[in-house]
């Protein structure tokens, strides 16, 4: 069926709500994000069939270490039953599976466990997928800037040939275009450090909808909404 909208290349999703949609059901948070998950899995489902090329999507951010212990224990151990019930699925469609954000802090089982699916999937030409995990926009510029001033102090490169496209290519998405579509859900009109060098010109689309109750008629809707916008990129 010829569809009446564009699929954005690159989308990104801030997933927010799971908590408020615990509590509005007089559930402990972690079941928020219980379902959370179950709604991600669709999601890329979903995305994939519709002919989305590149999704990333913010799992747990630099700064979700600040939450109760339980919540943060939950989140890791949810990201490692996702590895491992999400291989199959991922590998039989196609869609390779990486992950983007820092390695620090993360326990050497977690690691390994994100390199093997990396690995296994990393042929897949359907869609890329990437989950950011232990992620901030703001460090992932500082090791950009990192990795670009060690290449100065050892001489191979000049401080004036450093450019935009140079701190692209050392963020972790290079190879990755940058995102045409965002959307966070819950209603939340913040950024909270997602993307930030990459969503220069990204169009947002925010929901009310909290992040448990997302499906793939809410993505369409999103989807129309971003086909109706007129993408300028600071031209007129
Ligand atoms: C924000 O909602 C959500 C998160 C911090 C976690 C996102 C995780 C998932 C959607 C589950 C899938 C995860 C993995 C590991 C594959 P919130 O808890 O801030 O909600 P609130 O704003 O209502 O409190």
């Amino acid at each position: 069926m010829l569809k009446d909208y564009i699929v954005p290349r690159h989308l990104g999703i801030i997933m927010d709500g799971n908590g408020r949609w615990a509590k509005k059901r007089g559930l402990l948070r972690i079941n928020g994000h219980k379902e959370g998950m179950l709604v991600l899995k669709r999601t890329v489902e979903s995305c994939k069939n519709l002919g989305v090329d590149f999704l990333t999507v913010y799992a747990f951010s630099t700064e979700n270490w600040k939450r109760p212990k339980l919540e943060v224990s939950f989140l890791l151990n949810l990201l490692k039953y996702y590895i491992n019930s999400e291989l199959d699925y991922l590998k039989e469609n196609n869609v390779s599976l990486r992950f983007i954000g820092s390695r620090i802090g993360l326990d050497k089982k977690i690691i390994s466990m994100m390199e093997m699916i990396e690995k296994e999937t990393s042929n897949g030409t359907e869609m890329i997928f990437s989950i950011a995990f232990n992620y901030g926009g703001r460090m992932e510029i500082s090791d950009s800037v990192k990795e670009i001033a060690l290449m100065v102090k050892n001489g191979n490169l000049l401080p004036e040939d450093i450019n935009e496209d140079l701190i692209t290519n050392h963020l972790y998405t290079k190879n990755i275009p940058d995102p045409d579509l965002i959307i966070r859900t819950s209603g939340e009109f913040r950024i909270s450090n997602f993307l930030l060098w990459q969503s220069a010109y990204s169009e947002y689309y925010i929901t009310d909808i909290l992040w448990p109750e997302f499906n793939e008629e809410e993505l369409v809707k999103a989807f129309k909404v971003f086909s109706a916008r007129n993408r300028r990129f600071g031209g007129i």
